[in-house]
């Protein structure tokens, strides 16, 4: 397995891959890998020939008050797991590589962005689509996976590959989750052993406010009501938002009648935790 950490290397690697013919995927991801990432990485073997997987704690998606020098890193670690799936490259850039002196562009995909985790961190999503348009660039796949724990990040990728025209296909994958159905995240690792005891109410919430839509209940409001009690009653929880949106725009809807995804963003002690799930009246 190669680790490749100048863009000029990786374009050359992805280059040859690409005129013997074969099919590369791109699974980017910040490291401290968990099965979460792995599984989007097995993913991306089944999908292509060649499996490449990005390391890069992006910091323009971090906001000044937020957890850029915190954010758990072992590279090590990492190598080893990535090494177990089977891909051919990390590709592993410094941040001076990405954000060379004199860097000023940006890409911004404009109203999927707005809403739900866009108000509280309203630069966030340009960096994340600045530096995955550049990680594209650089690994220059077919394919990309990302998983859907991140669901609006998700669909702003999509959005940005189809109007700037990438030709890259953009996969999404499935949440995993704890035993007891917390959504893994290299941010649960900032909970306290009590702090991860109360973190289990994100995903409880989401799940009674599934068997409640899955009774018929069409009611936005009827949801994130249930919702909001259950973590509520957390004390350690400080809610952001708990919102129901349409999956393609991302609008808030009212009353459910097209898929819509239930989405949530809590604070538990240092971490703030998102997770979602699909509402689908057609099911
Ligand atoms: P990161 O948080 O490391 O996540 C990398 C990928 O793993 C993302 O596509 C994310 O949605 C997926 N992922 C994380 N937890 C998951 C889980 N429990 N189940 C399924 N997939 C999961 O997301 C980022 O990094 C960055 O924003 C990035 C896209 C790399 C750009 O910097």
């Amino acid at each position: 397995m190669q680790i490749i950490q100048t863009v000029q290397e990786m374009q050359c690697f992805s280059e040859s891959l690409r005129n013997e013919g074969k099919k590369i995927a791109l699974v980017p991801t910040m490291g401290f890998l968990h099965e979460g990432h792995l599984s989007l990485m097995r993913m991306g073997k089944e999908l292509a020939d060649v499996l490449i997987v990005s390391i890069f704690v992006n910091p323009i998606q971090f906001g000044p008050d937020e957890d850029f020098e915190d954010y758990p890193r072992d590279f090590e670690r990492d190598k080893k797991l990535i090494e177990s799936v089977g891909a051919a490259c990390i590709f592993a850039p410094e941040v001076r590589e990405i954000y060379p002196e004199g860097f000023q562009t940006s890409v911004k995909v404009a109203h999927v962005t707005q809403n739900l985790c866009g108000i509280s961190r309203p630069t966030h999503f340009d960096g994340v689509t600045t530096v995955v348009a550049k990680l594209f660039n650089a690994t220059r796949p077919h394919c990309a996976i990302f998983g859907e724990k991140d669901f609006q990040q998700f669909v702003a990728i999509k959005r940005m590959c189809q109007d700037l025209n990438f030709g890259i296909e953009v996969i999404g994958a499935p949440i995993v989750r704890e035993q007891d159905g917390l959504a893994l995240s290299s941010r649960n690792t900032y909970l306290t052993a009590e702090e991860r005891a109360s973190a289990v109410s994100l995903s409880q919430a989401l799940f009674e406010a599934k068997t409640m839509f899955d009774a018929g209940e069409r009611d936005a409001v009827n949801l994130i009501e249930l919702a909001h009690k259950i973590i509520r009653a957390e004390k350690v929880a400080r809610i952001d938002y708990i919102k129901v949106c349409d999956i393609d725009t991302m609008e808030d809807v009212s009353v459910i009648s097209r898929d819509a995804v239930m989405a949530l963003a809590v604070h538990i002690g240092k971490a703030r935790l998102i997770d979602n799930i699909v509402l689908k009246p057609a099911d």
